[in-house]
């Protein structure tokens, strides 16, 4: 069963548990991760892209990730839930960033929030755990940067960036964060990075020595076969799965085969 509560995370790196957390973004996904042993889920601003079919997580709305956090937390009411900040809900300031958090945890009941930046971004997590919102942090490549980026690639590479990742990371922990997101960064950065915070680092491309992994639970389910990042690993194969189901109804309805003599009201 899943995490329960915010001290589980700490908890878990102290005791060298491995932590996993899957994204989700709608009731019927979440009931099934409710049943499973997956220890967190991440109410993502790469719903946009995954429900939304947006082509980045630029547009998504505080309204969208509300309406997917609440579907969330009605699908897996008992388990520690963290939403995204979306773009630009905590970057033109303090009082915005605690307004915006603040709404997002009162209307959808999630736990924590999450946003992407480091020490630039400091201040901002300070006021959020100050206002008792809970957050996490998010560096290496951070999707709400990807224009500055100019794609999606690893950050963290050489010297210079490896030392200010470090920086980031140790200040985005002395703000007060209770976790720390590391995306598409050299595992052995993220290895050190992991040794030298206390709370706990979740990889997505991070490689093997974070503290933890998330992925996003369409893509490890395998529903978008287009879809084939180096560090993503396919648990299933859903897409072929549901177009094949999908054939099936549609052979059996146009040669009447459904509804069949179980499925009618007499
Ligand atoms: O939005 C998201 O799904 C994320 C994960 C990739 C960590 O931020």
């Amino acid at each position: 069963m899943g995490f329960k509560a915010i001290h589980e995370l700490k908890k878990a790196k102290a005791e060298k548990r491995c932590i996993s957390m899957v994204t989700c973004y709608d009731y019927t996904m979440a009931r099934l991760v409710a049943q499973s042993p997956v220890d967190t889920i991440l109410i993502g601003d790469s719903g946009g892209m995954v429900a939304a079919g947006y082509p980045s997580t630029i547009p998504v709305t505080i309204e969208e990730i509300i309406f997917f956090a609440k579907a969330v937390r009605r699908g897996a009411p008992d388990i520690f839930t963290i939403a995204d900040l979306p773009f630009l809900s905590y970057h033109t300031g303090i009082d915005d960033a605690v307004r915006n958090a603040g709404r997002i945890m009162k209307e959808s009941g999630v736990h924590a929030v999450k946003l992407e930046g480091g020490e630039e971004f400091a201040a901002e997590i300070k006021s959020l755990v100050r206002a008792s919102i809970p957050v996490v942090g998010h560096l290496g490549f951070t999707p709400q940067s990807v224009n500055i980026f100019g794609g999606n690639k690893v950050q963290g590479r050489g010297e210079a960036q490896a030392e200010k990742m470090m920086r980031d990371a140790k200040a985005v922990e002395a703000a007060g964060a209770c976790a720390l997101v590391l995306e598409m960064v050299p595992e052995v950065l993220a290895g050190e990075i992991s040794v030298a915070l206390s709370i706990p680092t979740i990889g997505i491309g991070g490689g093997r020595l974070c503290d933890g992994q998330v992925l996003v639970i369409s893509d490890l389910l395998g529903m978008n076969e287009s879809f084939n990042p180096k560090f993503l690993k396919k648990y299933a194969g859903l897409s072929s799965t549901i177009i094949g189901a999908l054939g099936e109804y549609d052979r059996e309805v146009k040669e009447r085969i459904f509804p069949g003599e179980g499925n009618i009201f007499k």
